[in-house]
């Protein structure tokens, strides 16, 4: 059986993380595909020569030539420009859906039934604007962000309790910036709710945290944000989708009457398999949790609405 072929539409931080993930796991061939020239040639070039010594058989090239996507299974999109000094937001959104349209249009042309992954930001909106431009399924189409923002939840109530991270599951819902909803009622160690660990004010400290976490790891790094959580979250997605292991994975997805809502991306538990975004899970929200979902929904309709294309 041939190798699966994951594509990766940016070859930045991001998308440097996960080639060399995906290539040293063998989940199957990659390509970068940059619009630097050389840059993503480079790369490849050189995480390809490292693989002997993981013993893995995985090819990486680099390209600027979307037609080296043919074939692809999976596609992972981290292409974007992030914001500089005196860009607004709408200013950084306009290039970014300018980017998306481009994209779009090539993988119309070259990948036409890979599963995609969106991670470049403004998340909700890329992804919406991904599905609406390519025309794909919408179960072909999601963007990656719940599950970092819960892997980040994890890791804070995990050390604040001083048990294995791996013991802790939480999910985080709702759009991807300060209006995510981390959900502490389904919050658990091994089933335990946190409440028996946590006082309600370390919980909060640690809801605050997790809203915040992506700004905490860019005000250090000052030059750029988070790139190897977000690229082993985006990998986790794949290997879902490729192996069809039908991982319950927090990830933005287009509602379809699904907590009141139709026909915008934001971020809900899905069931991720070989049919892509499976099912959407339709969590019981509790009173407080559902009003600020509908807030996080309502800024990121607020938003899409505001696009131009
Ligand atoms: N086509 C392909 N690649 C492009 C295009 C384009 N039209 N425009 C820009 N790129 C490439 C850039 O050349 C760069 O290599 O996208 C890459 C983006 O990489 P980085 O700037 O290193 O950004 P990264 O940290 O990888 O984050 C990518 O994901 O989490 C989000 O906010 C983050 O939107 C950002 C994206």
């Amino acid at each position: 059986m041939a190798r699966k072929k994951i594509g990766l539409i940016g070859g930045g931080q991001i998308g440097g993380v996960i080639a060399q993930l995906a290539a040293t796991r063998e989940l199957g061939d990659v390509v970068i595909l940059d619009v630097t020239e050389g840059v993503p040639q480079g790369k490849a070039l050189d995480m390809w020569e490292g693989m002997p010594v993981f013993g893995s058989d995985a090819k990486i090239t680099g390209t600027n030539n979307y037609a080296d996507l043919k074939g692809c299974d999976a596609i992972v999109i981290t292409a974007g420009v992030p914001r500089k000094p005196g860009m607004s937001r709408d200013d950084l959104l306009n290039i970014n859906i300018g980017i998306m349209k481009n994209v779009a249009d090539n993988l119309k042309q070259h990948c036409p039934d890979a599963f995609v992954v969106v991670v470049s930001n403004p998340l909700d909106v890329m992804v919406y604007a991904c599905q609406k431009l390519t025309g794909f399924p919408a179960n072909k189409v999601c963007g990656m962000a719940g599950l970092l923002d819960s892997a980040r939840f994890r890791a804070f109530v995990a050390a604040e309790i001083g048990v294995s991270v791996e013991d802790v599951s939480a999910m985080v819902l709702g759009g991807h910036g300060d209006s995510m909803v981390p959900l502490v009622d389904y919050c658990t160690v091994n089933g335990i709710p946190i409440t028996k660990f946590l006082s309600a004010d370390t919980i909060k400290a640690i809801v605050d945290r997790t809203k915040q976490a992506g700004g905490e790891v860019v005000a250090l790094l000052k030059t750029g944000s988070a790139f190897v959580s977000p690229a082993v979250c985006a990998l986790e997605m794949v290997e879902s989708y490729l192996k069809d292991k039908k991982r319950l994975i927090a990830c933005a997805a287009k509602l379809n009457g699904e907590y009141g809502k139709e026909g915008y991306y934001i971020g809900v538990p899905t069931i991720i398999g070989a049919g892509g975004v499976e099912k959407i899970v339709d969590l019981e929200l509790n009173t407080a949790d559902k009003a600020l979902f509908d807030t996080s929904f309502g800024h990121v309709k607020e938003m899409i609405d505001g696009l131009k294309f």
